[in-house]
């Protein structure tokens, strides 16, 4: 369906690039199979309408030097929930464009309810729901006991109906629940398809940047990211925000995959409740399970989650296996990384697993990124392996090399700070990592290799 101006469909090989007026299941020219796909050709290639609004007016535009620019209009504005200003990087910047993914019923509406009707108090605020009919978000948001006398509603599909409807008096922040359901005219495929999602997005991120909105994009995606839907956007959007934890849980834990205004991996902490998302301030102690009793395969580690350092307990089980093949499980962990542990342990320490099942959890649905949890996942191992307990009062951090060092990690005081704090009495830290002057009520143990620590064990 081409229209005046606007362009018309082709069909692009993401293999080759080569366009074509017709579907076929095979790129005539790569001869590849099912890459050809739906998208949208501008009317005059040789202007990227996409970056129409970062120029001014046409024609005018020039190169200018960067301290001309100015960026005072460009602070970032806190949204009054403060888990999601930390995700965030401070707060919303105008013109930016987020992207909030999850799987569904994680509570992303929830969260995007809950941060408008707080931001409508002093911005113009709109809600663009796909999903939910205007009744139920009103239901939802007065069962919630949130003020609803600001915040602007619609219930609209079609990208061009939803600019025509704010071009005159844009407002400051909009969300678009969620960008499955938003389709545009220009294209003749199913919403929710991937040409749909991304030609829909990117008249939206061009609104944004025209206009200074800032728009919330919520897309669905599975735990694979299988869906082809938000995935193809990440790029086109300046922060990307993710829903991980256990649907079965309370906790929500939403982390920041890429972020043009802040650090990535920041972790703002949630928990659903009747009354909807409820921040948690102190995220350390909803992680440890206290356990009555000291008990062997778990030990609690100090991690470091953005900008903010998290004890988190990490159980280990270690079975005599039946399998030829042993399984080597990982919930919140990298599963290549447990294998190199253990392979590491048995090199350098002599400790074989090769006739043992190792199953490794992180407790509460964390999903730990990075190598500082080394060291306690191979002490977990070894306790649960030769059923030691592990004292209750001792935390570790480190990471592990190929040659059976403890190479050190970055912010060691900040995190042995964290454990102190939290009623820790010892802790295993690389030596690199040692503090120069001691941490009240804390007994730094440093170890330079693997092998020591088993002397200690
Ligand atoms: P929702 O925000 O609709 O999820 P999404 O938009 O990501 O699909 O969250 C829905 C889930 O949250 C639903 O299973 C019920 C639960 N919930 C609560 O437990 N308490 C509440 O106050 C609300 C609003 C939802
Ligand atoms: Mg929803």
């Amino acid at each position: 369906m081409s229209r005046a101006g606007s362009g018309k469909t082709a069909y692009v090989c993401s293999g080759c690039g080569a366009s074509f007026p017709k579907w076929a299941g095979q790129c005539p020219e790569c001869r590849s199979w099912n890459t050809l796909t739906e998208s949208l050709t501008p009317a005059a290639p040789l202007r990227n309408p996409r970056f129409d609004g970062y120029a001014g007016e046409a024609g005018q535009n020039r190169v200018r030097v960067l301290s001309e620019i100015s960026t005072e209009e460009r602070s970032s504005a806190p949204t009054g929930i403060g888990e999601l200003d930390r995700v965030l990087g401070g707060g919303l910047v105008p013109g930016s464009v987020v992207l909030i993914g999850g799987d569904p019923g994680i509570g992303k509406s929830t969260l995007l309810i809950q941060a408008l009707t707080t931001l409508s108090g002093s911005l113009s605020a709109l809600y663009v729901s796909g999903e939910e009919s205007p009744e139920q978000i009103s239901l939802r948001a007065r069962r919630l006991g949130l003020p609803g006398d600001k915040l602007g509603l619609l219930a609209e599909t079609c990208v061009e109906r939803i600019l025509a409807l704010t071009r005159s008096d844009p407002p400051a922040v909009m969300v678009i629940d969620s960008i499955q359901t938003i389709y545009t005219e220009q294209l003749q495929s199913a919403p929710g398809s991937v040409a749909q999602v991304r030609e829909s997005a990117a008249q939206l991120v061009r609104f944004a940047k025209q206009r200074g909105t800032i728009v919330f994009l919520v897309g669905h995606v599975t735990k694979e990211g299988a869906l082809a839907g938000p995935r193809v956007l990440e790029h086109m959007v300046d922060t990307v925000l993710y829903f991980e934890g256990e649907s079965g849980s309370q906790l929500r834990l939403v982390r920041t995959m890429k972020n043009r205004f802040g650090a990535v991996n920041e972790l703002g902490v949630f928990a659903m409740t009747d009354r909807g998302l409820k921040e948690v301030s102190n995220p350390s102690a909803i992680f440890l399970s206290r356990h009555e009793q000291e008990v062997s395969g778990s030990i609690v580690l100090v991690t470091r989650e953005g900008s903010r350092p998290l004890l988190v307990e990490v159980q280990a089980l270690v079975d005599g296996s039946s399998l030829s093949n042993p399984r080597r499980i990982t919930l919140g962990l990298e599963q290549n990384r447990l294998s190199m542990l253990l392979a590491v342990l048995h090199r350098h320490c002599g400790i074989a697993m090769f006739d043992q099942d190792v199953y490794v959890n992180v407790v509460g649905g964390v999903r730990i990124t990075e190598t500082a949890a080394d060291l306690p996942v191979l002490l977990a191992a070894l306790s649960s392996f030769r059923d030691r307990n592990i004292p209750r009062e001792l935390v570790a951090f480190g990471e592990v090399g190929l040659a059976g060092e403890i190479r050190p990690v970055p912010n060691g005081q900040e995190r042995l700070r964290e454990a102190a704090k939290h009623g820790f009495r010892q802790a295993i830290v690389p030596k690199a990592n040692k503090p120069k002057q001691g941490i009240d009520g804390l007994e730094v143990v440093a170890v330079d290799r693997l092998s020591e620590i088993l002397d200690a064990f």
